[in-house]
């Protein structure tokens, strides 16, 4: 039988992400709602979805809907994730988890409270290279990993429109970004606890207009429904974090600076017995009869949000536990909240084991 499911929010990543994703998982989408009526039409009318509403609500009081994914600005993931747990609905929440860790928190225990799944969107857990690492990681090839450099940098790309408005995103690269890349090296770590930021955050850039940019932007700023100059987030950021294995990351996230490359996403661990990288291609280091070696692993090209979207819906159907849970959103939602708590008080903040 196939699933049923709901989409609350048709913008961007409903469209790119969600919508495309349930239909190669099978999955029957059976409604959309977007406070833009003419937007959750759209959808609805592209991807044969037969109800919309404009009242999120609606959608979750249909008992026939099984699962929702949260498609919404970030101000709104903790409101309709708990709503729509406590309306008996399995919930794929996209990223980033919430605004502040009490609200991550206060999801978290509302998918206890329910017993209904609640995934976090991590999309990057389910890249190819990624999954072929952890393989690798897991039959001890690298040994302890006791060091990671990882960062999501762009030269331009920032996404203007909710993105750029703290009280609507919670932050800026940091939590749009970075929260893709400290979550997938920490995933590939075995998930320690974090126990310490230190950590600097910068606004260099703000507003500004190319002439060459496609960015990704809120789709309000895209249907010209909104200008996108409103900034009062950081455009860059820099951290250390420190987990509870004595392990270390150092990560940045940008969407705006002068670099060479237009995008990059990169990610280096070093294990004691072996290091590994995935980019430019994923390659393993080692040293093997008194001489260094590199082995490359071959990868397949394939799309890490249907990836994570087939895995969402077969947890629904065989009930269970998804490899991103809810607790790892409370934690990936500490760090990120201790990036500018430091960067704020100019020193390293301490973060407590949930
Ligand atoms: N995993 C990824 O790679 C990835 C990429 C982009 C965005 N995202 C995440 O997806 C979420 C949405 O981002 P987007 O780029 O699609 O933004 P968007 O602005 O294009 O779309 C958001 C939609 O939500 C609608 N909305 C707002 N409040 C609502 C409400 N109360 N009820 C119903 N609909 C409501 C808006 O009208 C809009 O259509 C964000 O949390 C973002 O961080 C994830």
């Amino acid at each position: 039988m196939a699933v049923n499911v709901g989409i609350i929010g048709s913008g961007l990543i409903a469209r790119l992400a969600h919508a495309p994703g349930y239909q190669k998982a099978g999955a029957n989408i059976v409604a959309t709602a977007d406070l833009v009526e003419d937007r959750a039409k759209q959808l609805a009318e592209d991807f044969s979805i037969a109800h919309t509403y404009t009242d999120y609500r609606e959608l979750l009081a249909r008992p026939d809907i099984e699962a929702v994914s949260i498609c919404v600005p970030n101000y709104m993931h903790k409101e309709i994730t708990i709503a729509a747990l406590e309306a008996g609905k399995h919930v794929l929440c996209e990223k980033p988890m919430a605004m502040t860790v009490e609200e991550a928190t206060a999801m978290l225990h509302a998918s206890e409270k329910t017993g209904k799944i609640l995934m976090l969107g991590f999309n990057n857990r389910f890249r190819s290279d990624v999954q072929r690492l952890k393989k690798v990681i897991d039959s001890g090839e690298l040994g302890d990993i006791y060091y990671v450099k990882t960062g999501y940098i762009r030269r331009r790309g920032t996404p203007f429109g909710w993105f750029t408005v703290k009280e609507e995103s919670g932050g800026g690269p940091v939590i749009d970004l970075g929260v893709h890349v400290i979550d997938m090296t920490r995933y590939l770590m075995g998930n320690p606890k974090p126990v310490s930021v230190m950590a600097s955050t910068y606004r260099k850039f703000g507003h500004y207009t190319l002439m060459d940019t496609d960015a990704w932007c809120s789709s309000d700023v895209k249907e010209g429904l909104r200008t996108g100059e409103q900034f009062d987030v950081e455009d860059l950021a820099t951290a250390m974090i420190r987990f509870d294995n004595g392990a270390t990351m150092v990560v940045e996230a940008s969407w705006a600076s002068n670099i060479g490359e237009r995008d990059s996403v990169y990610a280096s661990l070093l294990g004691e017995k072996a290091g590994a990288q995935l980019t430019p291609e994923l390659t393993v280091f080692s040293e093997q009869d008194g001489m260094l070696t590199d082995k490359k692993i071959n990868t397949v090209n394939r799309n890490a949000h249907a990836e994570e979207i087939k895995h969402f819906v077969n947890c629904v159907k065989e009930g269970t536990t998804p490899i991103s849970t809810a607790r790892h959103g409370v934690e990936i939602q500490q760090i990120l909240n201790a990036i500018y708590e430091s960067a704020k008080l100019g020193r390293s903040v301490d973060i407590q084991s949930i």
